[in-house]
């Protein structure tokens, strides 16, 4: 159990996020909940009454919400930060011919330079209280899915900078490790997906993609339960030692087992073989006369 210690969460309007929240009043610590739009949507979206429970404004794209962060728990809190949860993040899917370079540095900006920008803010208090920093990856972090190059990308740099300060922070006795989840039943594959301005356009030359992944969205097709992310937030938290990695998910799990025995042209080879098969089925489905009239109606 926590002895009054504190946890600073991003993105908690919903999916992990959200989970983790009454996990850790639970155990007892004192929960800053941070989103966008804390005024209009937190005390909806957290009915507690709980005194531990601080709601914050949010929203990670926003140097002046790090700072106010930081005031925040130097002012409420006495300076007390045991754990900084990077959880906020979403996913812009899409050729990279079809997105627009506006919808690329935003991906950034939220998924790593909000991370990072707000991890550097208050690396102060969390060096003083010889905290922990748990930075919400993903197993595309490992290994990269086409069509999603922008959002694997944003992981890819999420899993350098803390592999870096693992080894920066250690001795500073801040602990710093990655979450990597595969697929979740959260919002992240319904609201939280951008797809490329260009993906809309039927002119698009990844067309014969776009409409079945665009068909795909708004419709939950994972079926992990969320609540298994939230609780390893929470023993990453409190364990004794923090590790650089913990994966989440049987997906999750698979795909670094086969990145870590195949050799790695074997992997890729696998990779482009699978994309190419499911292509060879989305083609000939597009091409079939009951889609078609089924496109019609
Ligand atoms: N679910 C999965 O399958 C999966 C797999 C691997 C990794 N992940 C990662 O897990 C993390 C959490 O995602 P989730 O699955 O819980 O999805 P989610 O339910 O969509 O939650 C994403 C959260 O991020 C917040 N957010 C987005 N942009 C933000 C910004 N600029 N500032 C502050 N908050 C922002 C959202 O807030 P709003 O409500 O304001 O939009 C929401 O609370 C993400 O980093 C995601 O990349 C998810």
């Amino acid at each position: 159990m926590s002895d009054g210690r504190v946890v600073l969460i991003t993105g908690t309007s919903t999916g992990f996020g959200r989970l983790a929240v009454p996990l850790y009043l639970e155990r007892g610590w004192t929960v800053i909940a941070t989103m966008r739009d804390a005024a209009g949507r937190g005390k909806k979206i957290f009915s507690s009454s709980d005194p531990r429970l601080h709601i914050l404004e949010l929203d990670v794209e926003r140097p002046e919400d790090w700072a106010a962060a930081a005031r925040y728990i130097e002012d409420r809190l006495g300076g007390r930060l045991d754990v900084l949860v990077n959880n906020a993040g979403y996913g812009l899917m899409g050729a990279l011919e079809d997105q627009t370079l506006e919808q690329l540095r935003k991906q950034f900006e939220v998924n790593f330079f909000g991370l990072a920008g707000l991890t550097r803010t208050l690396l102060p208090l969390l060096r003083r209280n010889r905290g922990r920093i748990l930075n919400v990856s993903s197993i595309v972090g490992l290994v990269s899915t086409p069509f999603f190059s922008a959002y694997n990308a944003t992981k890819h740099a999420v899993e350098g900078f803390t592999e870096s300060l693992y080894y920066e922070l250690k001795p500073l006795g801040v602990q710093v490790g990655l979450i990597e989840p595969g697929a979740f039943r959260t919002d992240f594959a319904t609201r939280s997906l951008t797809v490329a301005d260009g993906a809309k356009d039927p002119r698009s030359p990844y067309a014969f993609v776009n409409e079945p992944f665009i068909k795909m969205i708004g419709k939950q097709t994972a079926s992990a339960d969320p609540m298994i992310v939230a609780r390893k937030m929470v023993k990453l938290s409190e364990c004794s030692r923090v590790p650089l990695r913990t994966l989440a998910g049987t997906d999750a799990h698979l795909m670094a087992t086969l990145r870590r025995i195949l050799p790695h042209g074997v992997r890729v080879g696998l990779m482009a073989f699978g994309l190419e098969q499911i292509l060879k089925r989305i083609r000939k489905r597009l091409a079939s006369p009951a889609t078609a009239d089924q496109r019609t109606v």
